[in-house]
């Protein structure tokens, strides 16, 4: 109740929006002497990983609007929506919703600061922001309109935010809001389990291995759910060590076949999309809600390709038949989003601190190594996260 109440505050006190030139005007609280420029990866165009570019006089980002935050950044970590926005993915839909008070140098998204993740320290509050003060260690993953995390100092609505688990270092939490979100957006909102509906549910994970896998499996058996995970052979241990119930080598036969001695589901979280879709309509429970939700959707591609009003009507037309077929052999079809919350966070943080959820971290780059980094996730086979170390702990 304490924790709602303190995140309801600034929404019952939102102000206008301000749009101010010095920090006694915005009303700051600040822990720290105005710098300008800060280091940054950034990127000038699209393109493959030579377009990745180490810049040391990235302006510092500035408070626009009352509820938001800086973060010193101690760690971040890379996605595969890194590695496609590099290539130019969703840039069209993506440009739609930056906001101007952010593109401050220039009319276009760039210099674009890629990176979702960040875990570090709260620097500047804005006069709304109650819920937290400079010298606060916090955790959250900004959404991919904004600028990313790959950089000294990031800027975020404070609704976004959440205090860092204390049982994990920078390192180990900058792992997991990003995917941890997905897999709670996919699994909450569009499967409709919770920690009260899952006991007893038997859910099908494909692509369990990654980032989103490796998250969405520690959630479920933190909620009592029975898991069973597609992955390649070589990960099977770590799905176990995970708490897997049933593990397929999608390696070695169809996953098709393998299915057919086993129960049906009550939901299906499908990391990889293509012809894995195909597995909804034959081992899901029918007519018993059952819920198939992809992660991987064309929306923000038929964007780039179609432009906005034709690339929403293909997604509309694609989405609407794709539900309707499904719906009538009593199947729940739904596409998962990455969604960004604080209070979300607020709440993995305990099962984190808890020891039910834990970092799954598959290799970690110093700040000059992030083109290796995105080398290393476009490569594939991930097993859990790419994390990026900004400032050394031992310092
Ligand atoms: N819609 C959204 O908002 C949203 C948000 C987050 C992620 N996503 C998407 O969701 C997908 C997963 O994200 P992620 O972060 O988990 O990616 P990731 O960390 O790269 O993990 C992908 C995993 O899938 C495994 N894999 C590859 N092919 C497979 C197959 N046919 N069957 C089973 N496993 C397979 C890979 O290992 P092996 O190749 O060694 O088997 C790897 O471990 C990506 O496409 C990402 O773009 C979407």
């Amino acid at each position: 109740m304490n924790v709602l109440w303190r995140r309801a505050v600034p929404l019952l006190c939102r102000r206008p929006r301000l749009r101010a030139d010095t920090a006694t005007d915005r009303g700051l609280h600040s822990s720290c002497r105005r710098r300008t420029v800060m280091p940054a990866w950034i990127i000038d165009k699209y393109g493959g990983n030579d377009v990745l570019r180490f810049s040391d006089n990235l302006l510092f980002p500035i408070l626009n609007y009352p509820n938001e935050v800086i973060i010193k950044v101690h760690a971040a970590s890379v996605n595969p929506i890194d590695v496609n926005m590099r290539n130019g993915y969703g840039a069209k839909s993506l440009n739609m919703t930056r906001d101007p008070l952010h593109l401050k140098t220039s009319s276009t998204e760039f210099p674009l600061i890629l990176g979702r993740d960040v875990s570090g320290t709260v620097m500047e509050c804005g006069l709304s922001v109650k819920y937290f003060r400079p010298g606060d260690q916090v955790w959250a993953a900004v959404p991919p309109w904004k600028q990313g995390t790959l950089a000294e100092f990031v800027l975020a609505n404070a609704n976004e935010v959440s205090l860092k688990p204390k049982s994990l270092s920078h390192t180990e939490a900058a792992s997991l809001p990003y995917v941890l979100l997905t897999a709670w957006a996919a699994l909450v909102h569009s499967c409709g389990l919770s920690k009260e509906k899952c006991p007893g549910k038997r859910v099908l994970i494909i692509g369990s291995s990654g980032g989103v896998g490796t998250a969405a499996i520690q959630l479920l058996k933190a909620w009592g759910a029975h898991v069973t995970a597609v992955c390649s052979g070589n990960a099977f241990a770590l799905m176990k060590n995970l708490g897997a119930d049933d593990v397929i080598d999608y390696t070695v036969a169809r996953v098709q076949e393998q299915l057919k001695t086993r129960d049906l589901f009550d939901a299906i979280l499908d990391n990889i999309g293509g012809s894995s879709e195909e597995l909804a309509l034959h081992y899901l429970k029918p007519w018993s809600g059952a819920t198939y939700v992809t992660l991987v959707t064309p929306f923000l591609y038929n964007n780039d390709q179609l432009g906005i009003a034709d690339g929403m009507m293909r997604t509309g037309v694609t989405l609407a038949s794709k539900v309707m077929k499904h719906y009538y052999k009593g199947i729940h079809y739904r596409w998962g989003f990455f969604a960004p919350s604080g209070p979300t966070l607020d709440e993995i943080g305990e099962l984190v601190d808890a020891g039910k959820i834990r970092p799954v971290i598959d290799e970690v780059f110093p700040l000059s190594d992030v083109p290796k980094a995105f080398q290393k996730l476009e490569a594939g086979h991930a097993r859990g996260k790419t994390v990026i170390q900004i400032v050394d702990p031992k310092k």
